[in-house]
Formats: structure tokens, sequence, C-alpha cells
């Protein structure tokens, strides 16, 4: 893949000459992407599944093609596939409706989100569900030891990341998922910075749930998805009810939708859901194995970057070939923030720099404090991490 030529699909990139190494917190939408929103709003812009008019009807088209083309993606059926609006509404869908009646163990580990960790807490503080930590590593990497022993017969859902948004390191997926399924728990996987970054099989995975986000892949805010299992629904309860997820409703008695529509109350994000069906088209025409290794090429030369400058910390694994291409690290004597400042002033080089809604997830890496950080994607070239090695040589100076 030719990362200077993607850069012109890309209206943000050719009106200003930043070099967005913040990816994982939203990437940039590639003019494709616009246009499938811009031609719902223009020429169609009604709503789905309810009107028997031409836009209804047109509306309905869209949104449900893009469903197949999405779930098409991830090698999943289109029934499998419920639309929300982002990884953590799909997050709390699952965590807040499981069918906890006769289990009442949730595993995880500290590595989560704050989208995933949070409505387990949450869970936990209303006395619902009892919260169990895989033990992890100080370097990110999982004690593969002891998965065995945080998952037994009582625990009804392991929730953890595919990928996590502090070190780019992926979970030992495949043991994981073998053991729950042994002991009889649901698997549901956080893939927000999974699912952009590598070719996710839903079949192949054979987790229960995976949730993800549109804004992260190259689509639009605002929309997401959660994926489940045939079957898996059935474990859930209502949990955002409205018009369209029912079949009769009558005062006192009320039949539901099958899923994914049970889960799909009032009026969807059509032009989001057509958008982010835009942006799996595009990123199937690069190939999700390039974008892999283009990632993985892109870590490795950031990490020289990063280990260029004497006494820079670099959170997780060592090696790049165990990353996406996403790095967070801090440079010594010189603040995480003023990091991110300087390499925007400097060079307009973009960075996030902060706890990256992941605090425990920081503290367990070691970096309680926080850290910059650095995400690349399919439109970051060599030559932007030559600068960006420049640049951290200059505010290096500053540290001593
Ligand atoms: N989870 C996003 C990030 O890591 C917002 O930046």
């Amino acid at each position: 893949m030719d990362s200077s030529k993607l850069k012109e699909d890309f209206p943000v990139l050719q009106k200003s000459k930043v070099i967005y190494f913040d990816s994982a917190c939203t990437t940039l939408k590639p003019r494709a992407v616009i246009e499938a929103e811009r031609q719902y709003y223009e020429e169609v812009s009604g709503c789905a599944g309810r009107s028997a008019h031409a836009l209804a009807k047109k509306t309905s088209e869209l949104f449900e093609s893009s469903r197949e083309k999405v779930a098409k993606f991830l090698n999943a059926k289109p029934e499998q596939l419920v639309w929300t609006k982002n990884t953590t509404e799909a997050l709390n869908l699952v965590i807040r409706s499981f069918d906890y009646s006769s289990r009442k163990k949730i595993a995880t580990t500290r590595l989560e989100h704050h989208s995933l960790i949070l409505p387990i807490m949450e869970q936990q503080r209303r006395g619902i569900v009892k919260m169990e930590l895989m033990k992890t590593n100080s370097d990110g990497t999982f004690d593969e030891q002891e998965i065995a022993s945080a998952i037994d017969r009582s625990t009804a859902l392991v929730a953890l990341h595919h990928t996590t948004n502090t070190t780019g390191m992926k979970a030992p997926l495949e043991k994981i998922i073998k053991i729950a399924h042994e002991n009889g728990a649901a698997v549901l996987i956080d893939g927000a910075q999974g699912v952009p970054h590598s070719h996710v099989d839903f079949r192949k995975l054979d987790a229960d749930f995976l949730a993800f986000s549109g804004h992260k892949m190259l689509g639009p805010t605002g929309i997401g998805c959660l994926v489940g299992k045939s079957g898996a629904f059935e474990k859930l309860d209502s949990f955002i009810v409205g018009g369209e997820t029912v079949e009769t409703v009558h005062i006192g008695s009320v039949q539901f939708k099958k899923a994914p529509k049970r889960f799909e109350g009032g009026i969807q994000n059509y032009a989001g859901a057509i958008g982010l069906g835009a942006a799996c088209d595009y990123l199937e025409k690069i190939g999700m194995k390039n974008v892999e290794e283009h990632e993985k090429r892109m870590a490795a030369k950031v990490m020289d970057a990063i280990h260029s400058i004497p006494g820079a910390t670099i959170y997780g694994a060592p090696a790049a070939k165990d990353r996406s291409a996403l790095v967070s690290f801090n440079l010594k004597g010189v603040g995480k923030h003023q990091v991110a400042l300087m390499c925007d002033s400097y060079s307009k080089i973009a960075l996030r720099s902060g706890l990256f809604c992941a605090q425990p997830a920081m503290e367990s890496l070691g970096a309680p404090q926080g850290a910059a950080r650095a995400s690349l994607y399919v439109y970051n070239t060599e030559k932007e991490i030559e600068t960006f090695k420049e640049t951290l040589g200059k505010i290096a100076k500053l540290g001593k």
C-alpha cells in the first residue's frame, strides 16, 4: 500500500499539513465516507423500516445493505449485527443487560478502557456482579498460566480487549475464549482498537460478542456495532426500548422483535451506518493484511524514533511485532502534555497525552501519571516519523 497516495483521499490532510498521530482517539475520514453521508442527507434523508414512501424505502435499502457490508467485513451475518452509538454503548448494552441469575462473576483485566471497566464496576456497586481480574504483567503481557484461575463455573462473562489503547498489544484471545467456553462463560470483546487495525474474523474468533466503533476505522462518529453469535442476544434483556423494537404493544404487555431490531430503539444514525459501510469498502480495497503489515513497519520506526532519545520510556512490549502502530511513551524531564503541545507547535504533529481513559491500565503499566501517545494509521508515512524523531530530539533538549 502507498500511504503517500492514500493521503490524497483525506480532505483534512489536503487542507492542513498536519502529521496526524492520534488515530487511536479517532481516525480521519476519506472522501468516500464523507460523500456517502452527504449523499444520504442530500438525496434520501428518510427513515428506515417505518413509512412506505420511496425515500423511506431507499433509506431502508441503504441502511440494511450497509449492515450487510459491515457484517461481511467481519465474516458475520447481517442479523448478527446491532447498530449502536459507539463501542461504549455496545459494551454497556451487554454488561448491563446480561442474565446474571445463575452466575455472577465477570472476569476482566486491569488493561481495559474505562468504557469496559466502568459498566462492570457499576454492576458490582449495585451488587449484581462480582469483578475478578486476570493477572497481567507490567509490560502489558498476560500471565498465561494464571488465566484459568480467574475463570470458573461461576463466571458469567469474560470481558476484555482485543487490542489495548495504551500499548497496541493484543490479548491472547484464543486461549482465553477456549477457557471461558469450557467453563460455560460467554465472552465479550472490546474490538475498538482491534477491528480497525487487523483482520478480525468474527466466526473464527469464536467470541459471543464483539463491540467496535466506526470513527476509529475511517467511518463517521456516532456509529458503532455490537456483533453477537447466533443465540447470544437471547441472553440479553432489553436495553434501550422504543420505536421499532417491538412487534406489538398493549398497555401491560409487549412482544419484542428479535435481535438486531430489538436493540435498535428510535430513529437510527442512518448516515453514520451508511458512512461506516463506505469505510469498510475503503479498508477492504486496501486489504486488512496490508493494513497490519504497514502498522508493524510504522510501529518499529516510531519505537526507534523514541528510543533514539536518551532516557525515553516506552510502555508495553519492547518488540514492534507485538503491537499495532501505537506507542505510549514519556521523555525524561519533560511532561507528557508538554511533549504533545510542543510536537503540535514545532511540527504540527498531533499526539494524545494523558491517561487515555484507561487509568488502571496506565497504573499497571508503570505510568500512573500518564504518557504521550503516538497512534498511526493507513495515511502515515516514514517521512512523518523522521519529522517526529527530529522534533522529539529538540523537545528532549528542554529536559536537560
Ligand atoms: N479510547 C480513545 C483513545 O484511546 C478515545 O484515545
